[in-house]
């Protein structure tokens, strides 16, 4: 099988994996990076997102030979315990998080958006975590806690 190079979590990541082997599988079985999660597997609910460049999207079915070479986020490299992302600090603080099934997902959504618009509106944030499906019923509380790590993000 080829080796397969990409950046993990800003580390240099190199894996032998059949091209056409989902990354979201590659990540969980092989790199132990369990964040994302399965959910649907069909790019419909959102609990498998990663983040490459600006944009949050579903690893349950991206091949691996589309991110060679790619910059690749999980929730895990958004912040560690120690050093939370402040979108991470604000659903805590905002209990956002219910069963946590979904809640990687959200969260790569969520920087996404404040990647390429760190100012969003509450429309904007509803509109950027639409795809990502949850059961919980948390969304409310999600939309505030992302509208707190920006306006956290944004002071001085
Ligand atoms: S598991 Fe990938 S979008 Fe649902
Ligand atoms: S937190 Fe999403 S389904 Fe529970």
């Amino acid at each position: 099988m080829p080796t397969i190079r990409f950046h993990l979590n800003g580390a240099a990541t190199a894996v032998e994996a059949d091209p056409d082997q989902a990354l979201l599988d590659v990540l969980r079985s092989r790199l132990g990076v369990t964040g994302p999660h399965f959910g649907c597997g069909a790019n419909e609910c959102g609990a498998c997102y990663v983040m490459v460049g600006d944009r949050a999207i579903s690893s349950c079915d991206m091949p691996m030979w589309s991110v060679a070479d790619k910059e690749v986020v999980t929730v895990e490299g958004l912040g560690s315990e120690g050093q939370p992302h402040p979108l991470q600090s604000a659903f805590i603080a905002e209990q956002a998080m219910q069963c946590g099934y979904c809640v990687s997902g959200i969260l790569i959504s969520a920087a996404a958006l404040l990647r390429r618009n760190p100012s969003p509106t509450e429309t904007e944030v509803r509109a950027a975590l639409d795809r990502n499906l949850c059961r919980c019923g948390a969304h409310n509380r999600m939309v505030r806690a992302v509208l707190r790590a920006a306006s956290e993000m944004a002071a001085p």
